[in-house]
C-alpha cells in the first residue's frame, strides 16, 4: 500500500531537486523541505493524548503527540531525511541502518545497525530518499521486523512500481508515502527519470 503526496509545493520542489544542474547544498535543503511535507502525511495517524494547557486566557483541552517514534535512515543517503522530520518530530528517538547497495549484484550489504529498545506504543518510520529496486528497504524491515518492531512505516522521496510491489509482496502490512511514484527502474537499477545517485547529489561526493 502506497501513498503519493502529490502537491503543487512538493511538485515544484521535486522540478528543482530532480534538475541535475542543482548542487549539494540546494539538494539537501530540497530534500529537507520535500521531506517535511511527505512526513507530514505519513505522521497522520499516530496517537495523540489529551493534556490540559492553561493558555494567557483560559484552560484549553489540547493534544500531544503519545506514539513512541523510532526514526530509522537508510545510511547514508537516508540521513538526508532526518533534519526535516526531526523539525516535525523533535522528541523522536533515531535508529540507524547501515546498507550500501553492491554496485554489482545491486544486492544490498548491511554494514551497521543500530536500534533503540523496543516500547509499547512504538512507531518506526524508515527514511531514505530513493526505493529504486527495494532491496534496502525490504532488508531493513526484515531488520526491523527481528528486531521486535510491530508497527513501521516506510517514507522516501522517490520510488517506481518495481520497487513498491517489492516491499508490498515481502511486507504488505507496511505503508510507503513517497513525494513521487516514478517510471521504472533503467539497466543500472536506477530510477527514471529519479534524482540520480542522492548520496552522491547530497554529499558532493561525484
Ligand atoms: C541508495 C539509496 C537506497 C538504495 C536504493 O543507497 O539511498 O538506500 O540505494 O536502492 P534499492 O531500492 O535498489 O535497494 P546506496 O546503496 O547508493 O548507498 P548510500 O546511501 O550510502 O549512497
Ligand atoms: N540509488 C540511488 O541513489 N538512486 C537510484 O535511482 C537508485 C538507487
Amino acid at each position: 500500500m502506497h501513498t503519493e503526496i502529490n502537491h503543487p509545493c512538493i511538485q515544484h520542489k521535486l522540478s528543482i531537486i530532480r534538475d541535475q544542474t542543482t548542487g549539494h547544498k540546494r539538494f539537501r535543503e530540497l530534500a529537507t523541505e520535500i521531506t517535511m511535507f511527505v512526513c507530514y502525511e505519513a505522521l497522520k495517524n499516530v496517537q495523540t493524548e489529551a493534556v490540559e494547557i492553561q493558555t494567557p486566557v483560559a484552560k484549553a483541552t489540547c493534544h500531544q503527540i503519545a506514539s513512541d517514534l523510532v526514526v530509522v535512515p537508510i545510511l547514508r543517503a537516508g540521513m538526508g531525511m532526518l533534519d526535516g522530520i526531526l523539525r516535525l518530530v523533535p522528541t523522536a528517538r533515531v535508529g540507524f541502518m547501515g546498507l550500501y547497495r553492491d554496485e554489482e549484484t545491486k544486492q544490498p550489504v548491511e554494514y551497521y545497525n543500530k536500534l533503540p529498545e523496543v516500547t509499547d506504543n512504538q512507531i518506526h518510520i524508515v527514511i531514505d530518499p530513493m526505493l529504486a529496486t527495494g532491496g534496502s528497504t525490504v532488508a531493513t524491515l526484515d531488520v526491523l521486523k527481528k528486531h521486535g518492531a510491530k508497527r513501521i512505516v516506510v517514507v522516501c522521496l522517490v520510488t517506481c512500481p518495481e520497487g513498491l510491489a517489492k516491499v508490498d509482496s515481502s511486507h504488505p502490512d507496511v505503508p510507503v508515502y513517497t513525494a513521487s511514484v516514478d517510471d521504472h527502474l533503467d539497466e543500472r537499477k536506477y530510477i527514471v527519470p529519479g534524482l540520480g545517485d542522492a548520496g552522491d547529489r547530497l554529499y558532493g561526493t561525484r
